[in-house]
């Protein structure tokens, strides 16, 4: 096949390029504007492969998306470009509203008009994906309900809201015009080359650095957690399997406490980087304000894609924590450093006052 992945130097998407590169014969073509989050560090390992190119490019640049359908004419699209990080939502919406709608609505139309210079047979065999998060469906209560693919949408932050909206264009355009789309819905991913914004690196970098591991309110916030090679698996099978139209929700069976996650990770530091002082990492948890608009629990019912596309995830909790951990201490003085290097000094972000 022949897919392009917007936003394919992030996290996700960059995990999917390399595991596309790797372990398939796929060409893949990467879009990407090359924000703070953007890393082409992150595709080293794959930029060399005569199946893989890459452009810098806005997903609201029109005519250079154009462009790029009619020159690499991709048999599917792995949307996945976005801002998102929550707290720079609730400082900054604009971008969030630019991109993640504006841009959704860009490639839409953009992978409409390829459409029609398909051949009937090839345009059947086309699917437009778009990559989206589980917080669209608003926050649960700690009462064991799960999120399933027909609950409803009630966003909490102008970064959910932001991804609802560009998951109701994507159904629109599959409904209106014949576009054929299919959603994913994920819940939180951690491992390798995640900027360290997002809780799981913030806390182990900030360990290491012997800075205070801020954990927002008291810490009791619940989000299912899923190691990101998992969830690019789970992506690629919906590609290759899944049916147009549909929305498969993607979840790890993980929920914890944030408390729990910064708790575990200050463990295993403890274990493979002791202190020289022998104190333990978990000394350096500070309660913060917490954050406007918080969601209390997030929870998957990943039951769709498992029985209908044989996907579930191989990693546990405490595997893939253990895998991210050793990447980062194995990355600290190279890809983290880097990234570190830009305007983002780790300070707290998205805070009203
Ligand atoms: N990280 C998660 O836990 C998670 C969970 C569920 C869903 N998602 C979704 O998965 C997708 C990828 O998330 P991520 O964590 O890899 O994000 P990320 O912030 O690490 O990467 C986003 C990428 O998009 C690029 N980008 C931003 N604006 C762009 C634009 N206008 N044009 C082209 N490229 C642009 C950035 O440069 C970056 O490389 C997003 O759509 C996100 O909503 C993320």
């Amino acid at each position: 096949m022949k897919i392009l992945i917007t936003g394919g130097a992030g996290f996700i998407g960059s995990a999917v390029a390399r595991m596309l590169i790797n372990e398939t014969d796929d060409e893949v073509c990467v879009i990407d504007k090359m924000t703070y989050a953007g890393n082409l560090e992150s595709l080293a390992p794959v930029i060399k492969s005569p199946n893989f190119s890459f452009k810098q490019l806005d997903i609201c640049d029109r005519l250079g998306v154009d462009a790029v359908f009619n020159e690499f004419k991709p048999d599917a699209v792995m949307h996945l470009a976005a801002e998102s990080h929550v707290d720079r939502s609730i400082d900054s919406p604009g971008e969030f509203i630019n991109t993640n709608i504006t841009g959704t609505y860009v490639m839409l139309e953009a992978a409409r008009k390829y459409l029609t210079g398909l051949s009937s047979e090839n345009a059947k065999k086309f699917l437009f994906h778009h990559v989206s998060t589980d917080e669209v469906y608003g926050d649960l209560d700690d009462d064991g309900s799960l999120f399933r693919e027909d609950t409803s949408y009630a966003p909490s932050s102008p970064y959910s809201a932001s991804k609802a909206a560009s998951d109701h264009l994507v159904r629109a355009w599959g409904r209106t015009f014949n576009l054929p789309i299919v959603i994913t819905n994920c819940s939180n991913n951690y491992g390798p080359c995640q900027f360290p914004e997002k809780l799981i690196p913030l806390i182990i970098l900030n360990a290491l650095d012997g800075k205070t591991l801020p954990i927002y309110g008291n810490g009791s916030q619940i989000r299912d957690w899923l190691f990101v090679e998992d969830h690019a698996k789970a992506i690629y099978r919906v590609v290759r399997k899944g049916i147009a139209g549909e929305t498969y929700n993607i979840g790890g069976h993980n929920e914890k406490k944030n408390i729990e996650v910064v708790h575990a990770i200050c463990d295993l530091l403890d274990e493979l980087q002791p202190k020289e002082d022998k104190t333990s990492y978990r000394q350096q948890i500070s309660f913060v304000t917490d954050r406007p608009g918080h969601d209390l629990r997030y929870a998957i019912d990943a039951g769709k894609i498992e029985r209908e596309l044989g996907w579930k995830p191989q990693e546990t909790f405490e595997s893939g924590i253990h895998k991210t951990v050793l990447w980062y201490l194995e990355n600290r003085d190279g890809w983290c450093k880097r990234v570190l290097d830009g305007s983002y000094k780790r300070e707290r972000l998205g805070v009203i006052s």
